[in-house]
């Protein structure tokens, strides 16, 4: 029963437009993640150059101003001394004596004191120089103290300190954390339409795949093929493989197609003589002849339908066992016997272990057993023989006779195909067959060689 069911659009175009979704939103997710890490190593660098250019600065200020204190300590009292400026930045600067009384500082101070008592007591008390950032007023404050030396005059063992206010600092950052912000975003946006743009043109193919496929879908039908995209990348790829998968979806469909049609055509007969017969007993009695020959047509249909319903279990996978060969061909022969006065013997038999499924290699060796019986010729021999060569099992078995027309070879293993000689013998044309798909499910082949049908099985 097929149901026509209509492609839900929403359904595909969902697929392919999440997938465009991933893949864009990974693409921007790693371009913002590369430009903030930009960003931030940026602001680090900047950030730090600033400062320690600025350290510079204080340090060079401060030593010459302590030196000065020492060389020249009346240069301390002297009007504007320490109104200066290191390369345009204002630096205030602070000269303690060594009992942290205040001997000269900047004017621009005012009534303000530098608030950096613990470097003070720091120069002052141990002789260390060291950096410190404060504020003052609010604004944001670097300052430098430098002890002096103990060599004479007022400042003697004192302390000059110097600062510097950094907002500049600051505000430069802060710009800079502006201008990329924005060109960061600007750059990730692009990216991000680029790889919409891209995306949408690589994804085409893979949506024509799509309607394609939805299309076989709705028809339902195999012989149909996808159209390959020029580029030989995966989608063309992928839509190779489809396509493959087509043609052996076809030939599938075809071959049941033909085993139905071969099956009815051959089930026809016998079930024609079935009626006849049956048709004739009932007009004019039943006689035992009438009757045994009823039971011939039961008999044989029977024997199609059992074979046919083989060839359909062989098409499926089942699991395989281990099985001593040897000892099921000595079962199979043993319970031949010498029917209708031929032979069936075991020739050499040597001990052979295979992965299998015993029921149907059973099914196999008789199925070659039958053909020497019926095919082979009157009053001779039939003998199977099992030898093990590396990692091959061989399985044969020969009758007298010469064997089938070499001819004919490949299509003595189709289904339902008989000798053009086989035509009163009983058969369907099956035997063969449901031996080649045997072999085939144990990953062995089948061959013959005059009268001689070899069944070669993988060891281990
Ligand atoms: N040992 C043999 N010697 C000569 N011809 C053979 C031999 N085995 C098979 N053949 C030929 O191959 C044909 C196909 O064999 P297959 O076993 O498939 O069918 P069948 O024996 O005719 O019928 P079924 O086995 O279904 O009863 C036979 O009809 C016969 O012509
Ligand atoms: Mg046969």
């Amino acid at each position: 029963v097929s149901v026509d069911r209509e492609p839900d659009p929403r359904e595909r175009s969902g697929v392919r437009r999440s997938l465009r979704l991933r893949l864009v939103a990974g693409a921007g997710g790693a371009i913002l993640a590369a430009v903030a890490v930009f960003a931030a190593a940026s602001l680090l660098l900047v950030g730090h150059q600033l400062r320690s250019s600025l350290d510079s600065a204080l340090r060079r200020r401060a030593l010459s101003v302590a030196q000065l204190a020492v060389t020249a300590p009346g240069v301390l009292n002297a009007p504007g001394a320490f109104e200066s400026t290191d390369s345009g930045r204002q630096v205030v600067v602070e000269v303690l004596d060594s009992r942290g009384r205040i001997l000269g500082r900047s004017p621009t101070l005012g009534a303000r004191l530098l608030p950096a008592q613990r470097l003070e007591q720091h120069a002052i008390g141990a002789g260390r120089a060291g950096f410190e950032s404060t504020t003052l007023d609010g604004h944001p404050l670097r300052v430098f103290a430098a002890p002096i030396a103990q060599a004479g005059g007022p400042a003697a063992g004192g302390a000059v300190l110097v600062a510097s206010d950094t907002s500049d600092i600051h505000h430069t950052l802060h710009h800079l954390i502006f201008v990329l912000a924005l060109s960061g975003g600007a750059i990730a946006l692009a990216a991000v339409l680029l790889a919409a743009l891209l995306t949408r043109r690589e994804l085409r193919p893979l949506a024509r795949l799509v309607a394609a496929a939805g299309e076989i879908e709705r028809t339902a039908d195999v012989a149909r093929r996808l159209p390959e995209p020029a580029a030989g990348d995966e989608i063309a790829q992928l839509t190779g493989v489809l396509n493959r998968m087509l043609a052996s979806l076809e030939r599938a469909r075809d071959s049941e197609r033909r085993f139905l049609a071969d099956a009815s055509h051959e089930l026809r007969t016998p079930i024609t003589t079935l009626r006849g017969n049956v048709e004739y007993a009932v007009r004019h009695g039943a006689d035992p002849e009438v009757l045994q020959e009823l039971a011939r047509d039961a008999v044989r249909l029977s024997r199609l339908v059992d074979d046919l319903l083989v060839l359909e279990r062989e098409g499926s996978v089942r699991e395989l066992h281990p099985v001593a060969l040897d000892r099921l061909v000595s079962e199979v022969v043993a319970a031949y016997g010498a029917p209708a006065g031929v032979p069936v013997e075991a020739g050499m038999l040597e001990p052979v272990t295979v992965e299998g499924d015993p029921e149907a290699l059973r099914r196999a060796l008789g199925n070659l057993i039958d053909n020497a019986i019926v095919h082979g010729p009157a009053g001779g021999r039939v003998v199977v023989d099992l030898t093990q060569d590396r990692s091959r099992a061989r399985l044969s078995v020969a009758d007298e006779g010469s064997g089938p027309d070499p001819a004919r070879a490949e299509r003595l293993f189709e289904r339902f195909w008989r000798g053009p000689e086989a035509g009163e013998r009983p058969g369907s044309g099956l035997g063969l067959a449901i031996v080649a798909a045997i072999t085939e499910r144990h990953h062995g082949t089948v061959t013959v060689d005059g009268s001689r049908f070899t069944i070669e099985l993988p060891t281990g």
